[in-house]
């Protein structure tokens, strides 16, 4: 007898609802392979929404957790631990910065970001007090937390959770137009996903981006550049504000940083902008923890070496061409960049939710989101096979 419909049931008994799981339940997994409590092997083509950038269990992320496990794992801010100065040295190498404050969620590393954008305006630019404003676009998606629901235009993430948080101003993604126009005397941050995963992996359209830096730099704005689930590979360079050829004044990093193992996020920023921050006014119990530090070092050292955005890049055009082989035979819109694809199936034949459980029963996991379009975001060691794999499986259920 299968075990996964009982597992599938005592997993929602005492659970909150704030999920809509595929009915699978995985008990191991390997690279990009994940293996359920029947034994069914399944192809991974989401990757903890790109939290497992290097595959499940990465030998070397796993070494240097069990490595940490056995010396310490945990002090607080309140010491110092022999593992932060090497994590904040390279990853702020990594990112070409001074500074570097780590945390736990994305979330965390968001909000982290609009209180030192806010004391930034207020101490260095000189804003009237009280009146911070931050751009942010359409269709963003940020994180759970109050004053990041405030500023969503996805009402199942906003409704209900007033009063909120004031001090954003939403414009249209992709029109840097309506960006300038919504910069006054007062605005201190421009807060954009470089590309919009969870809207649908929505690229920008040409020169958005550089144009974004231009009027932040005109303006005194600080372009806080969310990579969260963008960055440390994802789209074929470490940051997909790179392949742009733009540099923001704050990166906000996340999932991956924690090798699929730990909760890491992390800001990056120059001096004169994360300096702001004194001790007591920002932190977190466990950001920057030992166990964090050790594993997260690990993933910087791995990104260090150019591998893994070089697969991304490579693989990904693999992946991109098969996909497009697809539009117009089930697939009306494929978008992305690197091993990061949004496809819109035809709604006419099934929703994104649908093709995604076909796609479970064929031994492939991937996620659905507004409707009809599906997410794929393969763990960076995929192989030309399995990409290949993949699309045929996606194709299968297309076909009917
Ligand atoms: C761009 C972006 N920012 C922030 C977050 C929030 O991260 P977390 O779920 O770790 O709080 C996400 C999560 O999907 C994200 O995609």
């Amino acid at each position: 007898m299968l075990r996964t419909p009982s597992a599938v049931r005592d997993a929602e008994r005492h659970t909150a609802h704030n999920y809509h799981p595929l009915p699978v339940v995985i008990s191991s997994a390997e690279g990009a392979w994940l293996t359920d409590v029947d034994g069914r092997r399944y192809l991974d083509c989401l990757a903890g929404y790109s939290a497992l950038n290097f595959g499940h269990r990465h030998p070397k992320l796993i070494e240097a957790a069990h490595t940490q496990l056995d010396r310490l794992t945990l002090t607080s801010r309140a010491f110092i631990h022999d593992q932060f100065a090497d994590f904040c040295r390279e990853l702020a190498a990594l990112c070409g910065k001074d500074l570097v404050l780590p945390m736990n969620t994305g979330a965390e590393a968001v909000e982290t970001g609009i209180k030192v954008a806010r004391k930034w305006g207020y101490q260095v630019k000189g804003v009237t007090p009280g009146q911070a404003n931050i751009v942010v676009a359409e269709g963003n998606f940020h994180g759970r937390t109050t004053t990041i629901v405030s500023f969503s235009t996805d009402e199942d993430a906003r409704a209900d959770f007033g009063p909120y948080t004031p001090g954003f101003t939403v414009v249209p993604y992709g029109d840097l137009a309506a960006l300038t126009a919504a910069i006054d005397e007062n605005t201190v941050a421009v807060l954009l996903e470089p590309i919009q995963g969870e809207q649908g992996v929505v690229v920008p359209p040409e020169g958005y981006l550089p144009g974004v830096r231009e009027v932040c730099t005109e303006r005194n704005v600080l372009f806080i550049a969310d990579e969260i689930q963008s960055g440390l590979g994802r789209t074929g360079a470490t940051f997909a504000c790179e392949q742009e050829g733009v540099v923001p004044d704050m990166y906000l990093l996340g999932k991956a940083l924690g090798g699929g193992i730990v909760p890491v996020s992390a800001v990056a920023a120059n001096a004169d902008v994360l300096g702001v921050l004194k001790p007591g006014q920002h932190g977190s119990t466990f950001g920057g923890n030992p166990l964090a530090c050790a594993v997260a070092t690990e993933v910087v050292r791995l990104l260090a070496t150019g591998e893994f955005q070089r697969r991304s890049a490579e693989l990904g055009e693999r992946l991109h061409a098969g996909l497009r082989g697809l539009v117009g035979k089930g697939l009306v819109a494929v978008r992305g960049r690197g091993l990061w694809a949004g496809l819109d199936i035809d709604p006419a034949l099934m929703t994104g939710r649908e093709a995604c459980e076909r796609l479970m029963e064929r031994g492939v996991l991937a996620k659905d989101t507004h409707g009809s379009t599906i997410r794929l975001a393969p763990p960076l060691v995929i192989t030309e096979e399995e990409i290949d794999h993949a699309v045929a499986q996606l194709a299968a259920v297309l076909a009917g």
